[in-house]
């Protein structure tokens, strides 16, 4: 018999399904740009051309055998491949189906309680989606136990992997800010606050009033590096205080990077210079300062 699909319908879905099979056992997920490498559109190209010449020689031996027939076979045959494709295709799908009616069917006669049922055939549309099931659960079930691929653990893995040599590539590549092109930035407030919260809050509470640090939000410093209020307190934050360790190098250890310290310090420098203070604070420590380190950007 001959095939019914036409070539341009059946290239590309074998094509299509050599792709998925590529796809599921031969590449990692992570390297799918393998599929549009030249190797391998060549391969299709091939395949395109081999399924074509299939197709012609099918073709003319279905020619050829049709002078051998009888009338009646040729007749039979030419009415069954009449139509187009797309026509022949949805009988093929509902035929089967739309032929059922009730008197055809077979009955089963369960007989004890007098309940006929008829064994209708299945359109034929629902079995050839449950052949199609099947053939998809076998390739998940091989290459599940087979290969990595569809194995959420390992993806996620991998996807984890990759994720933190991306960041650290942008870290590599983005260079963090040092005291001297620090500065304070309003934007910087709210992601400074969180990393304060996290860091410094222990020592100089949350809202900077201190506690075994000293408090952020008065006038007196304790260390003075920097003529500029803003680059004073980046550069404690990088450098530790001289006096006393518990206040450590954060910046020079490495412990945070630049740029975080640039959030923090503009965080620290707004607690500092708004007008609303805590209600309590650490005594004032070290000296007054305020005209002195007036920073270069004017907060209001
Ligand atoms: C383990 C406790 C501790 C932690 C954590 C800590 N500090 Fe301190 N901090 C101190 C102490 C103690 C001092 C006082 C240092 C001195 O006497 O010179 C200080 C001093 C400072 C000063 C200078 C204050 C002045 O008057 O000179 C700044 C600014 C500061 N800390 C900011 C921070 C920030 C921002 C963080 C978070 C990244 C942080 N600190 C984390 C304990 C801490």
């Amino acid at each position: 018999m001959r095939s019914k699909i036409p070539s341009f319908i059946m290239i590309p879905s074998l094509l299509s399904v050599i792709t998925f099979m590529f796809y599921v056992f031969c590449v990692s997920y992570n390297h799918i740009s393998y599929l549009v490498h030249p190797i391998t559109i060549f391969f299709f190209i091939i395949i395109t051309a081999l399924l074509y010449v299939l197709e012609s020689i099918n073709h003319l031996i279905f020619i050829k055998k049709l002078q051998f027939l009888s009338k009646e076979e040729k007749k039979k045959i030419l009415e069954e491949n009449e139509g187009n494709y797309f026509y022949r295709f949805y009988r093929f799908i509902f035929y089967e189906s739309k032929k059922m009616n009730y008197d055809g069917v077979k009955k089963i006669d369960h007989g004890f309680d007098g309940i006929i049922e008829l064994d209708n055939k299945l359109p034929m549309w629902w079995v050839h989606l449950f052949y199609i099931t099947i053939v998809f659960s076998a390739i998940y079930f091989f290459s599940y136990l087979l290969i990595d691929f569809s194995d959420p653990y390992k993806e996620y893995n991998i996807a984890y992997k990759n994720q933190l040599k991306e960041i650290e590539i942008f870290e590599k590549n983005t260079p963090q800010v040092t005291v001297e092109n620090a500065f304070f930035k309003k934007g910087l407030i709210n992601s400074g606050k969180i990393l304060f919260e996290e860091n410094c809050a222990t020592c100089h509470k949350s809202d900077g009033s201190g506690n075994i640090g000293p408090n952020l939000t008065d006038d007196y410093w304790i260390n003075v590096k920097e003529k500029d209020l803003f680059k004073n307190i980046f550069s404690v934050i990088w450098n530790g205080s001289d006096n006393n360790p518990t206040m450590r190098a954060f910046g020079k250890s490495g412990e945070i990077k630049g740029n975080d310290i640039e959030k923090i310090s503009s965080y620290v420098y707004f607690i500092n210079k708004q007008s609303k203070k805590p209600l309590t604070g650490k005594v004032p420590q070290g000296v007054r300062i305020t005209n002195k380190m007036e920073s270069e950007i004017n907060y209001t």
